[in-house]
């Protein structure tokens, strides 16, 4: 760069209008795409059981000033200076996650989920351990052992010797044709294999885990082994049931517990490690920086804490209560009108509709459904033959509870996917569009009375 382009540059930020200009005017190529994806957001109804509604609150802090600051470290311990107040944000995100799930000990920087689980691994596991999941297949997640995934990286030596890999072992659990863990099974399995670790969490599981029983076959294993099994519970779908107190907590069980805070929780997206055990706290700790991440995201952190400020309101358990009952009755709807729910039912905020005895697979409902403005999910069930092309349709009702649905809008949509997907049954995946069109209009109906935020910004 010259001098005159070096001055020129200079110049432009050096306006007033750096810090004043709207994004809107400045880049109006992205500011457009978040338009269009905020008018989505409003007219759509999302059913997708992993994703949420923030508060304007949660925007707010995370769209804010912390995006600037570098804090590695944690808080009082840092490696830059100017870290007072990220400290005191980023130890009430640690107090107040600790305070709902009642545990001692937390980690609130894994920018996601999937980090939050690698820095698990990362800390408890050696190469060549055995760790053990539910099978993606049957609604375990990528990261609990899934041969594409770091946590599902094997060892092995090439024939000749040559080459060698190093990673774990892995082996998944499942679930019974009624769609719920077999226990016995998993306990059978377990204590002949002896893992380093079982993980007990999903993301098609709609059922309560009983992660006492859970901790109870990792205490045989560890009996037999002479070494410590270690019990993971990733509650990253449950976690918002979970602090209001109506699904099961996997502490005091679990040896250590991650989540998300973006699916049930409401939070911006993100992950937490929690344990009550101070030594794995520790290993935690190094293993999330400096072992896989550099600097926290604490405009997020601090978004996070907003979250789980909103959970520990009284409000919380009204709205979490609100999201089963509407996942119930959202259940029984299509039940009533001939589609199967696996294990009949949930305890949980999801549902789980297996399309094989109305000759429908997951592909093409879901695709019916978007063009009829319900975004969903196609998800393997129990018995699937191909992975590849499920005959499971996800739902959730996390979202449009935030929404305000009660239970008379969760009946009236129940009854839009029943319509749709008897159109598609009737017409095929080519003709369906009146319906589907038809559909989309009743749906944007339903979605004005319903507003969410007043522009992309919120
Ligand atoms: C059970 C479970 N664990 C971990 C993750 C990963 O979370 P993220 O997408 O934030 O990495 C998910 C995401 O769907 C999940 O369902």
């Amino acid at each position: 760069m010259n001098a005159q382009n070096a001055t020129q540059l200079n110049t432009m930020i050096d306006t007033d209008d750096f810090f004043t200009a709207d994004v809107a005017q400045t880049d109006p190529e992205i500011f457009g795409y978040m338009e269009a994806e905020h008018d989505r957001q409003q007219n759509q109804i999302e059913l997708i059981a992993s994703e949420n509604i923030v508060s304007r609150a949660v925007m707010q802090i995370q769209g804010s000033v912390a995006t600037n600051k570098y804090a590695e470290g944690l808080p009082g311990k840092r490696y830059y200076e100017g870290c007072e107040f990220v400290d005191k944000m980023e130890q009430a995100a640690i107090d107040r996650v600790c305070k709902l799930f009642g545990c001692k000990f937390a980690n609130v920087q894994p920018h996601s989920g999937a980090s939050a689980n690698i820095a698990v691994y990362y800390a408890l596991c050696e190469n060549d351990d055995l760790i053990m999941g539910l099978s993606l297949d049957q609604g375990g997640h990528l990261t609990h052992g899934s041969l594409v995934n770091f946590s599902g990286r094997q060892s092995w030596k090439s024939k000749d010797g040559k080459t060698e890999n190093k990673g774990y072992k892995t082996l998944s659990y499942g679930i019974n044709e009624d769609g719920v863990i077999d226990y016995d099974l998993l306990e059978k399995q377990a204590v002949e294999a002896q893992p380093r670790m079982i993980i007990a969490g999903a993301s098609a599981y709609p059922r309560a885990f009983d992660f006492k029983r859970f901790r109870e076959i990792c205490d045989k294993v560890a009996a037999k082994s002479g070494k410590e099994c270690f019990l993971f519970a990733d509650v990253a779908h449950y976690a918002g049931l979970i602090v209001a107190g109506l699904y099961p907590n996997p502490f005091p069980h679990a040896h250590v517990v991650t989540t998300t805070t973006h699916k049930t929780l409401r939070g911006p997206r993100g992950g937490v490690i929690m344990t009550n055990d101070e030594v794995l706290a520790k290993k935690f700790d190094m293993a999330v920086f400096p072992g896989l991440q550099g600097g926290p995201l604490e405009h997020v952190i601090a978004a996070k804490a907003v979250a789980f400020g909103e959970a520990l309101k009284p409000e919380w358990k009204v709205y979490a209560q609100n999201v089963l009952d509407n996942a119930r009755i959202l259940g029984e709807t299509l039940k009533a009108s001939g589609y199967d729910i696996v294990s009949g039912g949930t305890d949980s905020h999801m549902i789980l509709v297996d399309l094989r005895s109305n000759n429908l697979f997951g592909k093409e409902a879901t695709h019916a459904l978007e063009m009829a403005g319900l975004t969903t999910n196609k998800n393997s069930v129990p018995g699937d033959k191909s992975p590849l092309n499920p005959s499971g349709l996800r739902l959730g009702t996390p979202a449009g509870t935030t929404r305000g649905f009660g239970p008379a809008e969760w009946k009236q949509i129940g009854g839009f996917i029943v319509e749709v997907l008897n159109g598609l049954k009737a017409n095929g995946p080519d003709n369906n569009g009146a319906v589907e069109q038809a559909v989309k209009a009743k749906v944007k109906a339903l979605c004005a009375r319903f507003p969410i935020y007043q522009n992309c910004m919120g």
